[in-house]
């Protein structure tokens, strides 16, 4: 009798630790990209001292230490403020002049990580003298990076590339009024996240999110399959408002998707885009046309 090839074990053994995740902790990271999956499993495999995958079920299943080490290494976390500063630029110029318009603004960081990103919005919409009429939700699956998004203190150390990236962005002002230096950290501003709601929400599991003028979901459809990327556009298909935006990282895009026929490219290489079509039944009130 001959068997499977090894790696078709593995391949049994991976799918095996997915569902068992998702079954006995509700995270589920059946349609997450292959290769960088395996390579963090094989990360905590070897850091367990474990010989076969299939060997960390029951520590999986039993002890809810190793799995949220496990949650950890499954979890990208890596961000930083005014990210790819061209894609802040691009906001600042083709999207600002439309969000101006509306009386209330809505935006919707998915997969906010530590804060990083929807604090540079905050200071973005500030200067532009929108931050007062704009409610910002900023959701992660990672309870952990909420928690220091909510706390908005960084590394001192962060602060040079992050000035930086602020002045490449567009930004008016001195980075150095958003933040106070205290004790080797950079704790900002506590008048930016007034408007700001951290919230646990998962992209897999979770629902729509209400009626968005803007969502931004940057580098994190980068490890979901098309399965699961065609499930996170139409979530924010049905969060977005009539001709809201959608802006994703620069390695993502909704062509090939199911719903590239209902988005316009606003500033194609910095992915940001607009919504053209809407379903009948969404054109929900409080959005602005
Ligand atoms: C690489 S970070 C990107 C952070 C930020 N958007 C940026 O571009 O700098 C990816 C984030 O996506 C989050 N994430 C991954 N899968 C998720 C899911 N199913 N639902 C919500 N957030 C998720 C991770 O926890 C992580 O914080």
């Amino acid at each position: 009798m001959t068997g499977m090839p090894a790696k078709d074990v593995e391949q049994v053994e991976t799918e095996i630790l997915l569902e068992g995740i998702f079954r006995r902790w509700g995270y589920d990271f059946r349609h997450y990209a292959r290769a960088s999956l395996k390579r963090r499993l094989q990360h905590r495999l070897a850091l367990s001292g474990l010989n076969h995958l299939s060997e960390m079920l029951p520590k999986i299943l039993h002890e809810e230490e190793f799995f949220n080490l496990l949650l950890k290494d499954l979890s990208v976390t890596v961000t930083e403020m005014f990210r790819d500063p061209h894609f802040y630029v691009a906001l600042r110029e083709q999207v600002v002049p439309v969000l101006r318009t509306y009386p209330f603004i809505k935006v919707w960081h998915a997969g906010c990580a530590t804060g990083e990103e929807v604090y540079s919005t905050a200071i973005l919409l500030n200067e532009e003298g929108l931050y007062d009429r704009t409610q910002f939700y900023a959701t992660d699956y990672n309870n952990q990076s909420l928690e220091i998004a909510r706390q908005g203190m960084y590394p001192l150390d962060n602060i040079r590339a992050y000035t930086a990236n602020y002045h490449a962005a567009g930004g008016k002002a001195s980075f150095s009024d958003y933040y106070h230096a205290k004790y080797g950290s950079a704790k900002l501003n506590e008048a930016l996240k007034e408007n700001v709601t951290f919230a646990h929400h998962n992209l897999v599991t979770d629902g729509a999110f209400g009626e968005m003028n803007l969502i931004v979901c940057r580098n994190v459809m980068i490890y979901f399959d098309g399965t699961l990327q065609d499930r996170a556009l139409s979530l924010f298909c049905d969060s977005l408002c009539h001709r809201g935006y959608l802006c994703l990282g620069t390695k993502e895009t909704i062509d090939f998707s199911a719903v590239s026929d209902r988005f316009e490219a606003v500033a194609g290489k910095e992915r940001i885009f607009r919504m053209v079509a809407h379903a009948a039944s969404h054109v929900a009130g409080g959005c602005t046309p």
